[in-house]
């Protein structure tokens, strides 16, 4: 008996794909068809498949051509897989031509006529539509933004606002973006989508603006400073069915959902403590050290370990206490928070201009959860046991600046698919909001430290 095996993700199953597996299943007597996880797709890149794994299962069998389907999660499997099934043909589309020759030291390699003018991304684009993306701001976190867009497809940058036209003007020109603009009605008209990377007290108001002109809106963290604007935000998207998402990068990580998961699962026992630290070096004197903007190592760079204690204790904690270092502006440069559940607690650090090693540590009654620097850029973590035998490592690809992954999952929302799996939800982002006013409030006790005196 004759065995053919062939690979693929098979989403929105066409034409391209029947054809495929009828060649494939004349080739022998018996095939076997892989059919790749959403885990592995994102991990080779491919960031925006619209089926479920079950879908496309299901429309492989339909054809009637495979006699086994198998399910593909890992570099490295089909060589496993030849082997373990002694498969004497593997076979994929000519777009391979040549990226399987090696497989020839096991069987024999065949590559068919790939079916012209059809592909699974031209469905998605034509099923969808393109989101036409304006940007609002044209600063740093702008200039990481843009070229990660090309990762993701489905997407592409329209148009630039800065008030000051000269700054849009070069974040154009250095993405090849074909307009730029100090008028926010020129943004409006050539987009159906806003990416807002402004200082933080203006995104208020951009995103109210944006959701008023009827723009979904992806916005930098954090998103507000207050509570009440969140809500109100939220509510006037949800009004409008747009999408408004927060652009806080970790939580669409593969690496860290990995993470969550698994410490939510009961593996490491009830979770007793998260201690969670960013800090930076930063020197200058650039937008996150001015006062009127806003600035300091709170509203910088306290959202990421937020994100990491509201995800495993959630929102709904009982106090805090802070303990700031500021500087002579009374901007805060060392930041600590003890934040306390009724059966947990947490500790945060943020600095800006402070260095401290800036782990994420989960602890649990049976075991803990070890995230090195750049935790936030989850790409390995531990899990410990009382018995070291037990303890085990993960890796996760986080490609790139890692700004691709909130971008794929912006443009799912707003398609619609994949709308099930939330990354981050409005009460997250809320209570974001919320944190980061608590903090702001000269009212709220705080032991504060002058770090200059
Ligand atoms: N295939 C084909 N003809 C097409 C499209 C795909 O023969 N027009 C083949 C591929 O070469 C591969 C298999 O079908 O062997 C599964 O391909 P897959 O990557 O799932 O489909 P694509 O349409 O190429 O998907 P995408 O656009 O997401 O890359």
């Amino acid at each position: 008996m004759k065995k053919v095996i062939t690979y693929g993700s098979f989403d929105l199953f066409h034409e391209g794909h029947y054809r495929l597996l009828q060649r494939a299943k004349a080739l022998g007597d018996y095939l076997i068809v892989g059919v790749t996880t959403e885990q592995y797709d994102e991990a080779r890149g491919k960031l925006n498949v619209v089926d479920s794994l079950m879908e496309r299962i299901e429309h492989v069998r339909q054809t009637g051509f495979a006699d086994e389907i198998i399910i593909e999660d890992h570099v490295g499997q089909k060589i496993e897989d030849i082997q373990k099934y002694d498969i004497d043909i593997f076979t994929v589309g000519s777009d391979w031509t040549g990226k399987f020759d090696h497989y020839r030291e096991y069987c024999e390699v065949i590559y068919l006529e790939r079916t012209k003018g059809i592909s699974s991304t031209m469905l998605r684009r034509q099923g969808f539509g393109i989101v036409r993306l304006g940007i609002i701001g044209s600063g740093r976190i702008a200039g990481r933004f843009v070229p990660e867009l090309k990762y993701v497809s489905g997407i592409n940058a329209e148009a630039v606002y800065n008030p000051h036209i000269e700054s849009a003007r070069r974040l154009a020109e250095l993405n090849e973006l074909q307009i730029y603009t100090d008028k926010l009605e020129t943004l409006y008209e050539h987009a159906n989508a806003i990416y807002i990377a402004t200082p933080h007290n203006t995104h208020y108001s951009y995103i109210k603006d944006a959701l008023l002109h009827d723009k979904h809106v992806l916005c930098e963290k954090p998103i507000v400073l207050k509570k009440e604007e969140a809500e109100e935000l939220f509510e006037i998207a949800g009004n409008r069915k747009l999408v408004l998402m927060e652009a806080l990068k970790t939580a669409y990580a593969p690496g860290f959902a990995q993470m969550i998961t698994i410490a939510k699962s009961g593996n490491i026992g009830r979770i007793i403590d998260v201690e969670a630290a960013f800090t930076k070096l930063v020197r200058g004197n650039g937008r996150e050290f001015q006062k009127e903007e806003n600035g300091g190592s709170f509203t910088e760079l306290g959202s990421y370990p937020l994100l990491a204690v509201f995800k495993l204790l959630g929102t709904d904690y009982q106090s805090v206490k802070f303990t700031t270092f500021v500087n002579s502006r009374g901007v805060d440069l060392y930041t600590k928070a003890h934040i306390r559940y009724p059966k947990a607690i947490a500790s945060i650090k943020v600095g800006l201009g402070v260095k401290t090693e800036g782990n994420l540590v989960i602890s649990g009654t049976n075991g803990n959860i070890i995230a090195e620097a750049p935790w936030w850029m989850t790409k390995n973590f531990e899990v410990h046991y009382e018995d070291t035998e037990q303890n085990e490592k993960f890796f996760s690809k986080y490609a790139g600046q890692g700004l691709r992954y909130e971008i794929s999952a912006f443009v799912a929302q707003i398609n619609g698919y994949q709308s099930k799996k939330i990354f981050m939800t409005n009460k997250e982002s809320i209570a974001l909001s919320k944190f980061m006013e608590l903090f702001l409030d000269e009212k709220t006790e705080k032991e504060i430290i002058y770090m200059e005196k």
